[in-house]
């Protein structure tokens, strides 16, 4: 098997790294969903070594992600471990959780499971960061989203670009308030929630 890699990776981690420096500031142990190819969680872990980065994805993922993993030898980096956001949770619970490029590859149903669990997982006072494109008003944020939702749609008829304004709607309805909305490069944004103190 070769090492699981991704381009847009390369590009967005370091706009990513700018807001997390900020979001997780207090932070100490962070529960990543959806680790794809691991190089986030290995880049994030590397330059934020005040906090526990534990990577996870669904089953069918976990030997690439592992590959990767054992590409360093970070003491802030967990092995990775199975989470689909539609089964069990870890029990243990995080005062930070990441996700890049999910929201608009799960079903929405899978999206509103997602939400739930973060805000089961995340301690009070506790923050998520969601990265991805989003359409605002309705309307797609550029020509190249456009064409991106379609082919997302093609492959999957359930997957595609969400409203935000659905998104920040579904967080709210779990306790998790919209704190900041950072633009990122290539009309992405990060959104980072906050889960209101008990
Ligand atoms: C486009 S990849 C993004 C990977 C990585 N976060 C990145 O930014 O490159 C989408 C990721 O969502 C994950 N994913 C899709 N459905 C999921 C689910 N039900 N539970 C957990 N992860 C899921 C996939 O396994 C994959 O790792």
């Amino acid at each position: 098997m070769s090492l699981p890699f991704s381009q847009s990776c390369e590009n967005n981690k370091d706009p990513i790294l700018t807001c997390l420096r900020q979001a997780f500031i207090d932070a100490s142990r962070v529960l990543e969903i959806g680790s794809g190819t691991g190089q986030h969680a290995v880049y994030f872990a590397e330059h934020l070594p005040h906090l526990h980065w534990q990577p996870s994805d669904q089953g069918e993922y976990l030997a690439g992600l592992a590959l990767r993993l054992a590409t360093s030898s970070l003491p802030n980096l967990a092995a990775e471990i199975e989470l689909d956001v539609g089964g069990r949770w870890p029990s243990q619970g995080f005062d930070a959780v990441f996700t890049a490029n999910t929201c608009h590859i799960m079903a929405w149903s899978l999206v509103e499971k997602l939400f739930a669990g973060v805000a089961r997982s995340l301690e009070s006072g506790g923050t998520f960061c969601v990265y991805g494109p989003f359409n605002e008003g309705g309307c797609f944020t550029s020509d190249s989203n456009a064409r991106f939702d379609q082919w997302l749609k093609q492959r999957d008829p359930d997957s595609g670009i969400r409203d935000l304004e659905a998104v920040v709607a579904l967080a709210a309805r779990h306790g998790l308030q919209l704190s900041v909305n950072y633009a990122m490069p290539a009309n992405n944004r990060l959104l980072q929630f906050t889960k209101a103190e008990a």
